[in-house]
């Protein structure tokens, strides 16, 4: 929402940009802002008419939209016109309605669905923008297409355009609850649902379904994979029908996550095995239902067998016989079922090394490829683990010739920073979009996989993880939009480039402003692998908790159990050997040249050469570092170019409207502090683990640091942290009293300094610190943040750093915490630095 209250003039500092308006972000990259009298003039000779050939509410929203576009940006208000007469018009229209209307032309012989037309031509002398469609859907698709050429400046008078989806099913999936909570959503409660029911403004569902349709998206599933078997009841079948009302103006099908248990949990049978004709009697009538209250769902997504979801094992029946008994419900009207096949034992022995979570997925369901119904499309992760920083291709996706299959991407940034850490993730969706996996010998990039054309398969497609919340900027970090953009943009189209995508987005959401574009395109773009460099690199994994928050490091938490996340570290070195020859066999679930590449440590390539191998600290990589070297070289690297991200970000201030540049400040800022609590745990892991010293002399050497636990104390008791690589030197103070203080005397060259205290901002209470410097208050601070743990670790760690502070020899420098609730203003350390970094 532009709130034009709050104008900000910027004409000083960029006299291309007139005005700045305050914004939230709601507007996504649809803000439609009024294009440059320069740009004008390229779109003098749009027509200032809309007929439209027949009424439907996609056409209604595709009209009313192309009004809004192009008044927003060009200030001109469209006439409606009632039929097709005389003068310039732009032409909403099916092929159906094209021989009435323009006999000459010929429409594509056998068009795809939902793609468009976009052409100009001559019509009785008059100037035509013709915006043609097999379908309603495509239309729409075809005024978004116009108004993103006009939002990006780009010209549109001899159009001749044919835009096609790359595959039918381009879906977000929402893993919002039922009582409002979304599982892994970062960005407030839930847009459907509050308290056991769905919301009675549906606005915001409404908004989100346009801002889905103007990328091409075409479904929507709107609860979480963890289904709650209310879902189908007859009370709330009619609910979920507002949210399918709401979507469908904007062509967006809606579809349910389902319980596999429904018949018996809420359908009061005394089974629920696929194979049982009472079973299969009550999803048809089920099914039934669902469609009499929503005729145009797209279909069900299920989750089952997996991490303690009931599933057809329980009777002994295969996946397919699940997959199959719900399909056939479906099918009568025309429904998909998305069958997700991240499906593994999450009990298993650890102690056994042959055993392996990456094989699950393949090992399910590669021996029942061709036994599904053909409206099953299996929903694959991306990679056989689950949604890592990086990960190799799922070698599943490769191996179904007879099968439909979707790939699942994450939008949702569970592993990558939750959106508090800029990750742009399009790039690495690219690379496994683009990855050939040599499926039966052929040249099979996983887009063609995916999308049926590798194995001329009926349907398939992209499915991206989204979570959307509450938050007015939909995701919560301004830029975390650019990963939703890119999904549906790659969907659309998995041949665009990630760095196009990320102008596209750029100059859309902040503008045209060279210095902004170029600025925010490469911070997107270096953001993945800085991100991988100081959390998990080597395809070591994210090296995350993996247990709770996923989000700060906690290394051990994936060895040792059930999950099947190991690393195998040890002295002796670290990573899983998934080799035919002497480990899990995994890589042999690959196509026999990859399966040659990943099985030789020589030719591996060093991304993935932890993911596939167990190997020395001191293997030599191609790059001719060893692994332990690259370990820290890489942290150090990460966490130096995320230093970078703000003071980058700095140089934006006035270019952009205020409110969104001290948002994304904020979240940069945090990132940069965070970014070194990763490097100092991951790298303090590995020396101890590892016994190997950095060649540089930075791990566990930190000059200008002063331990907390060594400060003078008043009211602080020194604890120790688990994990105990989460805090410097393993521990960290709290104050288990209303008010308590930390000193310690400044020993350095006079001079200025940063001064960085680094405290947990536990998610319980709200302390407030204050820092002094030879008596004098320099900085007051809230910890007040809703980091995702309650206790002093890697998820709380968190950095506040004074800049620009004379220091003399002999000051003090005090911290001083009030603390509330259970917050026990925790910190760790104080970091006193010269202003260019360097120690002297
Ligand atoms: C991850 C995630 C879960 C989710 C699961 C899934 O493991 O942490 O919350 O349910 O993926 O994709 O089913």
């Amino acid at each position: 929402m532009i709130r034009r209250a709050c104008l900000i003039a910027v004409l000083a500092i960029c006299p291309a940009i007139a005005f700045l308006y305050a914004e939230t972000g709601y507007d996504a990259w649809l803000r439609y802002t009024p294009v440059t009298p320069a740009a004008k003039r390229l779109y003098a000779r749009l027509p200032a008419a809309i007929f439209t050939s027949h009424e439907s509410p996609v056409l209604e929203s595709a009209r009313q939209e192309l009004e809004r576009g192009v008044h927003g940006m060009l200030g001109k208000i469209m006439q409606v016109k009632p039929r097709i007469a005389a003068g310039d018009a732009i032409i909403l229209a099916t092929f159906d309605t094209l021989p009435a209307i323009a006999p000459s032309l010929t429409p594509p012989s056998s068009p795809v669905k939902e793609s468009y037309l976009l052409k100009t031509l001559e019509l009785n002398g008059h100037s035509i923008l013709l915006i043609a469609a097999p379908d309603d859907r495509g239309v729409l698709y075809g005024v978004f297409a116009l108004l993103r050429h006009i939002a990006l400046g780009q010209a549109i008078d001899n159009l001749d355009e044919y835009g096609t989806p790359y595959a039918p099913v381009r879906w977000t999936n929402e893993w919002d609850d039922l009582d409002g909570t979304i599982e892994r959503g970062y960005a407030g409660r839930s847009i459907f649902f509050a308290n056991g029911h769905v919301v009675r403004n549906l606005t915001r569902a409404r908004d989100y379904a346009r801002l889905l349709a103007s990328i091409g998206i075409n479904g929507c599933t709107v609860n979480s994979v963890n289904a709650d078997p209310r879902t189908l009841t007859s009370e709330f079948i009619p609910q979920l029908a507002r949210i399918a009302a709401a979507f469908r103006p904007w062509g967006v099908r809606m579809s349910i996550a389902v319980d596999f248990s429904s018949p018996k949990s809420v359908g009061a049978l005394d089974t629920f095995d696929p194979l049982d004709s009472k079973v299969a009697a009550w999803w048809r009538q089920k099914a039934d239902e669902v469609y009499h209250a929503i005729p145009d769902l797209a279909g069900f997504v299920l989750k089952a067998d997996s991490e303690g979801r009931l599933g057809p094992s329980a009777y002994g029946r295969t996946h397919a016989d699940a997959a199959n008994v719900i399909a056939r419900a479906l099918k009568p009207h025309g429904g998909l079922l998305l069958y997700r096949t991240f499906v593994y034992d999450h009990h298993m022995n650890w102690r056994d090394p042959k055993n392996d979570r990456a094989r699950a997925a393949y090992d399910n369901f590669h021996p029942l490829d061709g036994q599904f119904q053909d409206n099953v499309i299996l929903q694959i992760k991306h990679g056989p683990i689950d949604f890592q920083v990086r990960e190799p291709v799922s070698p599943l996706l490769g191996a179904l010739a007879r099968t439909n299959e979707a790939i699942e991407l994450q939008i949702t940034q569970e592993y990558t920073g939750q959106q508090r850490h800029l990750c742009y993730l399009a790039p690495m969706w690219k690379e496994a979009l683009d990855f050939d996996l040599h499926a039966a010998g052929l040249s099979t990039p996983v887009k063609d996989l995916v999308s049926g054309r590798a194995f001329r398969r009926p349907t398939g497609g992209f499915i991206g993880v989204a979570n959307v919340g509450l938050d007015a900027n939909w995701l919560g970090h301004d830029l975390a939009m650019a990963n939703l953009y890119g999904f549906g943009r790659l969907a659309w189209n998995p041949n665009l480039s990630a760095r196009d995508i990320a102008q596209e987005w750029t100059r859309q959401t902040f503008g045209h402003d060279a210095h902004v574009v170029d600025t925010i395109v490469s911070l997107l773009m270096e953001s993945w692998p800085a991100y991988e460099a100081y959390t998990g690199p080597l395809g070591a994994g994210t090296l995350t908790d993996i247990i709770h928050a996923h989000y700060g490091p906690g290394i051990e938490s994936s060895e040792r159990n059930g999950w099947g996340q190991w690393h195998h570290a040890g002295a002796d070195g670290f990573g899983m050997d998934r080799t035919v020859a002497t480990g899990t066999g995994f890589i042999g679930q690959y196509a026999p040249s990859l399966a040659r590449m990943y099985e030789s440590r020589a030719h591996c390539p060093d991304g993935l050469v932890l993911f596939m191998h167990h190997v020395p600290w001191t293997h030599v990589l191609h790059s001719d570092k060893t692994v332990i070297q690259h370990i820290y070289d890489s942290h150090y690297d990460g966490a130096a170019r995320a230093k970078t991200f703000p003071e980058r970000w700095r140089e934006l201030k006035g270019r952009i409207d205020e409110p969104r540049y001290q948002a994304v400040l904020a979240k940069l800022e945090y990132q940069a502090g965070h970014a070194i609590v990763w490097r100092d745990a991951i790298c303090d892991w590995f020396l101890r683990t590892s016994g190997i010293p950095d060649a540089h002399g930075r791990v566990g050497n930190h000059p200008g640091r002063v331990e907390a636990e060594s400060m003078t104390l008043d009211g602080y008791a020194v604890e120790p942290v688990t994990p105990w690589e989460t805090a410097s030197g393993g521990k960290a103070i709290g104050c288990f009293q209303p008010a308590c203080s930390a000193s310690f005397h400044f020993q350095g060259t006079p001079g200025p300094y940063e001064i960085a205290v680094q405290y947990f901002d536990e998610r319980d209470g709200t302390s407030v610190y204050k820092l002094f410097v030879a008596g004098q208050d320099v900085a007051e601070w809230l910890a007040n943040d809703d980091l995702p743990s309650d206790q002093p670790n890697g998820h709380t760690s968190t950095r506040k750093t004074v800049k620009g502070i004379r220091l003399r020899s002999g000051d003090e420098i005090r911290i001083k915490a009030t603390t509330a609730a259970k917050d026990h203003a925790d910190v760790d350390y104080v970091e006193i630095t010269p202003p260019h970094g360097a120690h002297p």
